[in-house]
């Protein structure tokens, strides 16, 4: 065990735990921060995405002694769910069982933030490592359509 100190939606959090405890666990168990979700446990379906600096990465797939930088989970999004992709997730009313929606809108939100007019191929890179066992898939790029026409990234 041992003892990290990260930087989470802008706050700072103290953790003792063992260095090779993936990050998703750290949020979810040690911090309480569950809206990240559990999925295959092996970086394979984009459910425990959250953001390191910017960036949408595998929280289930780092351990939290290789965290460096500065981490935003769906929590930390937008204050009051109100982010552009929130707001289109809600009009089109994408989810079906819900259960990989949060990573798919922090991909999301992570494309947005670096690419607010994202192209088709755009939207199909980013999120093809994002699996939805309900096949949402085409509200979640029309969501991501409407959120980018609305001006993105926030
Ligand atoms: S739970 Fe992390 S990618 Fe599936
Ligand atoms: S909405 Fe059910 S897995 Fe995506």
């Amino acid at each position: 065990m041992a003892d990290f100190t990260l930087n989470i939606n802008q706050r700072s959090y103290n953790v003792h735990v063992s260095p090779d405890t993936p990050l998703l666990w750290v949020l979810r168990d040690a911090i309480g921060l569950k809206g990240t979700k559990f999925g295959c446990g092996k970086a394979l379906c984009g459910a425990c995405t959250v953001h390191l600096d910017g960036n949408a990465i595998r929280s289930c797939s780092l351990p939290v002694s290789a965290v460096k930088g500065k981490i935003v989970t769906i929590e930390g999004l937008s204050e009051n769910g109100d982010h552009p992709l929130q707001e289109a997730w809600k009009e089109i009313d994408v989810p079906q069982c819900g259960y990989c929606q949060v990573g798919q809108i922090m991909s999301a939100a992570a494309l947005l933030a670096r690419k607010p007019q994202p192209s088709d191929e755009d939207i199909d890179t980013a999120m093809s490592g994002n699996i939805c066992r309900c096949g949402t898939y085409p509200r979640i790029k029309k969501a991501i359509i409407m959120a980018a026409a609305k001006g993105g990234a926030k």
